[in-house]
């Protein structure tokens, strides 16, 4: 006999998602589902790994997402690739490759790697859902886009999301900025942080963007980019502003909101949950990208999207105390001492009839499957025993709250059961978790 193996963990920063937990993400996932095909949002599906000069191009290769977390390699055909840090730039890259009519509404949901160190709402491996449109650079499409990502955080019952928002300016403007600002920190660069003290001339938007004290306390006095913008670029957040007025949106103007990405053009945003305490507190951001199609090869194109991330949201909503993993109660546990026969024929009936219903196995004894029907939640565990199936009849025990058990004949257990989860529903405070009033 060789020795035990250790056992493979998953690695660090990563993480499984088990059941009832993973009940949520298919929740969440469906409502945004829902939400984007209301607004003429198509689902997109790409590769998980692109050609790694996608998103050097697409992302800027200055970035610290390309630059010190994106996981890249070499495969054995000698390709230079990379997984996927965002699903922006492959959504441009496959709208550069189709060609599809514009406006173009795509929607997503996608794993994202990047290499950081994991803490808590940081991940190697998190998920985003996502939306991009490409080909209209209407403000309008901002607001839609800004609301379709706030309505899913009133969906879920957070109430302490703040938005924030910003304009990045365009290529006729932002360059007076950048000049501005790289000279503010020239002046001030021995007090900037170590990093930023070597590489603010490079790239000085980063520097606002820095979360470390240093070069916060430089930030606070630097030039505004809302100084600096040029009149069609002004008008633009103006409208932008007044359309999350009009739809009651609330949110602040934040003119040092810098995002991660270097490809966005005026209007950028972020939803902040203030309920999480850490800095990783940013559950969704996104912006308009009006120069991203031609970086990667394609027509002059604007766009605009965003990205939240599911696990970090999900955290908002544990702080929040709202969005709690409650999957409703299966129908039925059949519990089956003789053969096993009946509550084959049985499950396969109800899950027919799309009740849910589940069994057990291996011929156990009455009181393990009753502790097994007890396990899996069930509204009624139904029992069938010699004398219940000379008389075809199950025993209907109620496993949630009160009531007594009755014998329901064999035929008539599925309208028996519906009858039942229909009073559940109707019930004003079902004691069960069923209620839902989403
Ligand atoms: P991002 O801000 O880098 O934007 O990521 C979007 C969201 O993903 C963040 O607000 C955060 O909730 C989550 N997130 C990011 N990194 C991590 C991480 N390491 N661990 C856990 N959650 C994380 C983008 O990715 C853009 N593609 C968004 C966009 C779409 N802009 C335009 N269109």
């Amino acid at each position: 006999m060789g020795r035990e193996q250790a056992p493979v963990r998953a690695p660090a920063g990563t993480h499984d998602v088990l059941w009832p937990e993973s009940w949520r993400w298919e929740q969440l996932v469906a409502e945004f589902a829902r939400r984007a095909a209301l607004g003429g949002f198509g689902l997109l599906l790409n590769p998980m790994f692109e050609d790694a000069a996608l998103f050097r191009r697409g992302i800027g290769g200055d970035s610290d997402v390309v630059r010190k977390e994106m996981y890249e390699f070499t495969d054995r055909g000698g390709r230079d690739v990379a997984l996927r840090p965002e699903g922006t730039a492959s959504v441009v890259r496959a709208f550069v490759q189709h060609h599809p009519p514009v406006p173009w509404r795509t929607w997503y949901v996608t794993p994202a790697f990047r290499y950081e160190r994991p803490q808590a709402g940081r991940y190697k491996q998190h998920h985003q859902l996502g939306v991009e449109v490409l080909g209209t650079d209407d403000p309008d499409v901002d607001v839609e886009v800004v609301a379709l990502a706030s309505g899913l955080y009133r969906w879920l019952g957070l109430t302490r999301v703040e938005l924030s928002v910003n304009s990045m300016g365009c290529a006729r403007c932002r360059p007076a900025y950048t000049e501005a600002l790289r000279a503010y920190l020239e002046a001030r660069r021995h007090e900037l942080c170590d990093e930023h003290r070597e590489r603010y001339a490079v790239n000085p938007l980063r520097v606002l963007d820095c979360k470390r004290p240093q070069c916060r306390a430089v930030v606070a006095g630097a030039p505004r980019i809302t100084d600096y913008l040029d009149e069609a670029c002004a008008v633009h957040l103006a409208r932008v502003r007044a359309g999350l007025d009009a739809l009651g949106i609330a949110h602040a103007l934040d003119p040092r909101l810098v995002r991660g990405l270097d490809y966005y053009t005026r209007t950028t945003f972020e939803f902040a949950a203030q309920a999480l305490r850490s800095a990783q507190n940013a559950v969704g951001g996104g912006g308009r990208y009006d120069g991203l199609v031609e970086a990667v090869g394609g027509p002059p194109t604007p766009g605009i999207g965003f990205g939240i991330g599911i696990e970090r949201l999900l955290l908002a909503c544990d702080a929040e105390g709202v969005f709690p993993a409650a999957p409703p109660p299966p129908a039925a546990f059949v519990v089956d001492v003789t053969d096993g026969t009946a509550a084959r024929d049985l499950c396969a009936e109800l899950q027919g009839a799309g009740l849910a219903a589940s069994r057990a196995y291996d011929g156990r004894s009455m009181g393990a499957q009753l502790k097994q029907a007890d396990r899996s939640g069930a509204r009624y565990a139904l029992i069938v025993g010699p004398d219940e199936l000379a008389r075809q009849v199950v025993t209907a025990r109620p496993m949630l709250g009160s009531g007594s058990q009755e014998e329901v004949p064999r035929r008539a257990v599925v309208q028996w059961l519906r009858d039942r989860a229909q009073q559940a529903a109707d019930a004003p405070h079902a004691p069960d978790g069923e209620e839902d009033g989403r």
